[in-house]
């Protein structure tokens, strides 16, 4: 069988440059858990919600670097389809069936861009009475100020296309280790 190389896991497609690498957004993740565990406490009831799909390896890593416990659910919200610019539209396939009554809720995202997303999910999310509502985001454009910023940060992220590490390029590149730009 041969070794799993970065050319396989392309499938003959190029990418510009590796933008964050994988031990760069491992370290960073594990600091963002420990900034979370600092945050709350085991009363909070911590719910940290993954908007799906995008964020579902960044939740996967950062839940295992929060100690504290905590419950984990999905939201699934579509905007872009296979088109590289957002369309503004969000289609929301999937809330969560958890309550979010009284507890400290973390909506946890992959990259904030247009922030078109977050406004339209965020004052949905505020409806169902959590106590505290917070945005964890891997990366940030910084493109224009939002209604919601997110509390955690990753990485300011560059005004550019970029895959890996959950994001894709019509599904393509979700399961790269790197953050990469097309
Ligand atoms: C992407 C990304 C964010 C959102 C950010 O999701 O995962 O959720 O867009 O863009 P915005 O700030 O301009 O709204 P997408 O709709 O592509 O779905 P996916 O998570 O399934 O890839």
């Amino acid at each position: 069988m041969p070794a799993l190389t970065e050319n396989t896991q392309l499938g003959g497609q190029k990418l510009k440059r590796i933008v964050f690498s994988e031990v760069d957004v491992r370290r960073r993740v594990r600091e963002m858990g420990s900034e979370i565990s600092k945050s709350y406490d085991a009363r909070d009831r911590l719910l940290v919600l993954g908007l799906l799909k995008g964020s579902f390896l960044f939740l996967a890593d950062l839940v295992r670097a929060i100690e504290l416990p905590l419950h984990v659910d999905f939201l699934v919200a579509a905007s872009y389809g296979a088109d590289k610019v957002s369309s503004g539209e969000l289609r929301l396939l999937y809330a969560p069936e958890t309550s979010l009554e009284g507890r400290a809720v973390i909506v946890v995202e992959d990259i904030v861009d247009s922030g078109h997303t977050l406004n339209r999910v965020l004052p949905l999310l505020r409806e169902r009475g959590p106590e505290s509502l917070e945005v964890c985001a891997l990366l940030h454009k910084r493109i224009q100020p939002l209604d919601w910023e997110p509390r955690w940060v990753g990485f300011d992220a560059p005004h550019e296309f970029l895959v890996g590490y959950g994001l894709d390029y019509a599904e393509d590149f979700r399961h790269l280790p790197y953050i990469a730009s097309l």
